[in-house]
């Protein structure tokens, strides 16, 4: 029986998480239409004079790295941030800009950030998670 309510509620778990993955889509659906088509696309390979390691962790990745959704190594935990560590900060870069396992969103859902932004926004969730 307890096994039954314990999947009752992963499932509700798993469902929030549906829900709220829904809704950061659709907002950087809704953000991503903002941009004028006619801009020629946008120079990705560098790190925007006002751009914040920290500020764009919390519009992008805390959603899910906060709370740990949906299996997210939790921001600040050492235990979960050092076993990804161990891949590699070059391995730890690629899944974030290129997605992982299905379930880690392609550039953390920041459609605006660089590849050199990501990288440092990995960075700096390491540094304040794992030493
Ligand atoms: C929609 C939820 C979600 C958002 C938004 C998100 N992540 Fe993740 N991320 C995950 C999940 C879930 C995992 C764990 C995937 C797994 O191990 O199967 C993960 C894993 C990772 C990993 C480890 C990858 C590896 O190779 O082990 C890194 C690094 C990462 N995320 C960085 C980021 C950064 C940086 C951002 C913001 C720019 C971000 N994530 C935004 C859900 C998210």
């Amino acid at each position: 029986m307890r096994d039954v309510r314990d999947i009752n509620v992963k499932l509700k778990n798993l469902v929030k998480t549906g829900v709220a993955l829904s809704g950061l889509i659709l907002a950087s659906v809704v953000s991503v239409g903002g941009v004028s088509a006619d801009q020629p696309s946008m120079t990705l390979a560098q790190v925007s004079e006002d751009f914040s390691a920290e500020r764009t962790y919390q519009q992008s990745c805390a959603a899910c790295h906060n709370s740990g959704a949906a299996g997210a190594p939790k921001f600040g935990n050492a235990d979960d941030w050092s076993a990804r560590a161990e891949k590699g900060k070059e391995t730890l870069y690629e899944s974030t800009i290129n997605g992982y396992n299905n379930i880690m969103p392609p550039k953390g859902m920041c459609f605006t950030c660089s590849d050199d932004e990501l990288k440092a926004v990995v960075d700096y969730i390491l540094a304040e998670s794992v030493e």
